[in-house]
């Protein structure tokens, strides 16, 4: 699908817990051909200080031609953007970047996320969910306060959950749920979350001969491959992770 700027309307605001919240955009163009992993550039309104806009994966989609946007409140642009009320336009640029892929797939997959990085992962699991499959996916958090819309993924996979202070779930990092002691049953591994995270994955993901498709969240200002600062070295040469990305094979990176 051809990238568009387009002025949305949020149809419906979700606050989910004091750090995270939903945006539902309706949006003028029909919305199949859009690749879980993609995401948008946002125009922030109402706040002159952010110039840039800031980039969000697609979190889901609905009716067609509503999206969704996870957004975890961190700093100036994700604050504004929290302020916002339904019925009030938005301004963004999609869909962006390349996706996961996932066509490949016959039997499973594993989709591990942590902390906003879950945002791109429910859009894949309803994607691949639509191959006949019904993946397994662990969600990682800090703490039971930080686990969102985990009903929303049960509805596509099988869902683990580990903390790190253990109050739900296994406790620890992703990495360390039982479910890595066996992952050659897996024909492909997806992640997204914190860089450490994915690196930790990607290791283990070799280390069991598994491929693994990692969504980056580089620091981004154009989106569009224009001003170079997004670029991660990989085997192919530094790449924008804009226009290649963000979801690159976890092999052909030189972290
Ligand atoms: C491809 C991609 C997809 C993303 N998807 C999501 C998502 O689905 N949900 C979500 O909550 N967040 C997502 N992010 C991160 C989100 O873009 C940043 O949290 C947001 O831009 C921070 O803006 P801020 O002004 O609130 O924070 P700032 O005050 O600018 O910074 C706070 C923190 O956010 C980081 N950051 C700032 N600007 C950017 C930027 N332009 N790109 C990346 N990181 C930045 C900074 O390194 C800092 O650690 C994604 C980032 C990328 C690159
Ligand atoms: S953000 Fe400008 S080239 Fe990627």
């Amino acid at each position: 699908m051809p990238k568009v700027v387009e002025e949305t309307t949020i149809v419906k605001k979700l606050v989910l817990n004091h750090r995270y919240f939903i945006l539902e955009l309706q949006t003028h163009k029909p919305l199949q051909h859009i690749i879980a992993g993609q995401f948008v550039q946002i125009l922030v309104p109402n706040n002159s200080t952010v110039f840039l806009r800031r980039p969000f994966s697609i979190h889901d989609i609905t009716n067609d031609e509503h999206l969704r946007i996870l957004i975890q409140i961190v700093g100036k642009a994700t604050f504004s953007l929290s302020q916002l009320s339904e019925n009030q336009t938005l301004n963004i640029i999609y869909p962006l970047g390349k996706g996961f892929h996932f066509n490949h797939l016959k039997n499973n997959a594993l989709l591990i996320g942590g902390g906003c990085g879950v945002a791109p992962l429910l859009l894949l699991a309803r994607q691949i969910s639509k191959l006949g499959i019904h993946p397994d996916i662990i969600i990682g958090t800090k703490s039971v306060t930080d686990l969102i819309e985990i009903d929303e993924y049960k509805k596509y996979g099988e869902v683990y959950i580990t903390t790190e202070d253990g109050s739900v779930g296994t406790k620890g990092y992703v990495t360390q749920h039982q479910i890595f002691n066996n992952l050659q049953k897996y024909e492909q591994i997806y992640a997204c979350g914190p860089e450490a995270m994915m690196k930790a994955v990607s290791k283990k993901a070799s280390e069991h001969n598994v491929p693994c498709q990692v969504s980056l969240e580089n620091t981004m200002a154009c989106g569009i491959g224009a001003c170079l600062c997004c670029i991660t070295p990989t085997i192919k040469g530094n790449l924008c992770v804009c226009t290649e990305g963000p979801v690159f094979n976890s092999n052909e990176l030189l972290w």
